[in-house]
C-alpha cells in the first residue's frame, strides 16, 4: 500500500507516510519547560514515517495554555534536544510545530512581563483553563505595533534557531485552528488599518512573513506550514472572502519551496473544505499533507488519487503508539479517550500498549 511507502521529504527519509499530527499535551513545567516523560511519549511513536511535535510557543507571549512547552530559552532546548535524541536513537524523525496562541489564552497563565496579544484588540469568545484562577473568559489581546509585529516574527526565527539547536529535523510553523498567524488572516480577529491589516495582501502578510524569515534562517526544506481552511476558527468568516484568501496564500507559498503544506481540519464537515482542499491540491506545488479523522482506508484512497503526499493522523496516535504496525497488521486499534488528553502525568500519556 502506498501509506506504508517511504517518502523523500526534501531529503528527509521517512520510513512510511504516515505521520503523527501536532498534539498539545499540556504535561510541561509551570515554566513551560518539557518533562521527562515527553521523552518516553515521543520516542514510543517513532515508528511514525514522521512526528510533528505538540504546539510549541515561540515567545513569553504566547504560551496561553497551561503546561505547553516553549522554545525560547536555554532550559527548554536542553530537555527538548534530550526529547529528539530519544526519537532519534529508535530511528525516527521528528519536526517542532512551532504555535504562539495570540489572542487564545490567558495573562495568569503567561510568565511575568509577557502579554496577551494580537493583531487587534479583540478578544476570543469562550473560557480557557488558567493556573490559579479556574477557567476564565480569554484575555482581552493587546493589539502589536508594528514595531512588536517584527519582534514578534524575530521571535518566530530565534525559536526555528533553537529547534535546530535542539535537534529537530525541521519545523512546521501553526498557521491554523486560530492561533495567531490564523488572526491576522481572519477579519473577525484582524481590523487593523496598517499593511497587516484590511486587503488579503495585508492580511497574509504576517504569515508570509514568518514563513519566509524562518526559511531565510535554517533552509526552506526544513520549515513547513500548517493551515486550516473552513476549520473552527473561521466559522465567522464570508465563505468567499475566505476561499479567495486561501487561494490567493498559494503562488507566494509556492515560491517559497516549503517541506510540505499541511491541511487540517477539526469538528463538523464543511461541504466547502472538499472543494477548497481540491482547489490547493490544484494550485500548490509542493508536498502536501492532510489530516483530519483519517482511517487507513481513507488515506489510502487519498494517496491513491493524489490528493495528498503525505497523511497525519492524531488521536490514533495518542491511544496507539505503535499505530504504524496496527495499521500495516490490521491489528485493532485502542479507543480514543479524551479523559487524558490535557492532564498532568503519565496518565493518559505513556501507558498506552503496544499490540501484544
Ligand atoms: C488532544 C489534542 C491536541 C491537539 N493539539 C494540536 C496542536 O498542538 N497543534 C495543532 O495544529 N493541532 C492540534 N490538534 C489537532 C490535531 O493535530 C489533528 O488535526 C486533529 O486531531 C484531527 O486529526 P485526527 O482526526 O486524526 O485526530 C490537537 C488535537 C487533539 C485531539
Amino acid at each position: 500500500m502506498k501509506i506504508f511507502e517511504p517518502f523523500n521529504l526534501k531529503g528527509l527519509s521517512l520510513t512510511s507516510k504516515i505521520a503523527m499530527a501536532p498534539l498539545t499535551r499540556r504535561r510541561c513545567t509551570r515554566e513551560h519547560v518539557p518533562v521527562a516523560i515527553m521523552q518516553d511519549y515521543y520516542a514510543q511513536r517513532a515508528s511514525a514515517g514522521l512526528i510533528i511535535a505538540e504546539g510549541t510557543s515561540p515567545s513569553p507571549n504566547g504560551v496561553g495554555y497551561a503546561n505547553m512547552p516553549g522554545l525560547y530559552n536555554q532550559e527548554q532546548v536542553v530537555e527538548w534536544k534530550k526529547v529528539t535524541d530519544r526519537v532519534h536513537r529508535a530511528a525516527g524523525k521528528i519536526f517542532l510545530q512551532i504555535m504562539h496562541t495570540g489572542r487564545v489564552g490567558h495573562l495568569n497563565n503567561l510568565p511575568i512581563g509577557a502579554q496577551v496579544i494580537g493583531p487587534s484588540a479583540i478578544g476570543q469568545n469562550g473560557e480557557v483553563a488558567t493556573y490559579d484562577l479556574g477557567k476564565q473568559l480569554y484575555s482581552v489581546p493587546k493589539e502589536l505595533t508594528l514595531q512588536e509585529v517584527e519582534d514578534t516574527i524575530q521571535e518566530y526565527v530565534t525559536c526555528a534557531i533553537l529547534a535546530m539547536e535542539s535537534g529537530f529535523d525541521g519545523i512546521e510553523i501553526h498557521g491554523a485552528h486560530g492561533y495567531l498567524p490564523n488572526q491576522f488572516l481572519n477579519l473577525s480577529s484582524n481590523q487593523r488599518k496598517d499593511s497587516y491589516g484590511g486587503s488579503r495582501e495585508n492580511r497574509m502578510r504576517f504569515l508570509l512573513e514568518v514563513v519566509k524569515c524562518c526559511c531565510d534562517a535554517i533552509g526552506s526544506s526544513k520549515v513547513a506550514l500548517r493551515i486550516s481552511p473552513f476549520s473552527y476558527a473561521d466559522v465567522n468568516e464570508d465563505e468567499s472572502e475566505l476561499t479567495a484568501l486561501y487561494t490567493d496564500l498559494m503562488a507566494p507559498l509556492n515560491a517559497l519551496n516549503l517541506s510540505y503544506l499541511h491541511l487540517s481540519h477539526m469538528g463538523e464537515p464543511l461541504p466547502v473544505k472538499f472543494n477548497l482542499w481540491g482547489k490547493i491540491r490544484d494550485l500548490y506545488s509542493g508536498n502536501l499533507m492532510l489530516c483530519g479523522d483519517f482511517s487507513k482506508e481513507s488515506a489510502e484512497d487519498a494517496l491513491q488519487n493524489k490528493n495528498a503526499d503525505l497523511i497525519a493522523f492524531g488521536r490514533d496516535f495518542i491511544s496507539n503508539p505503535d499505530l504504524v504496525e496496527r495499521l500495516k497488521n490490521n491489528w485493532p486499534l485502542q479507543e480514543r479517550d479524551r479523559t487524558y488528553w490535557y492532564t498532568i502525568g503519565e496518565k493518559g500519556l505513556t501507558d498506552y500498549s503496544t499490540y501484544e
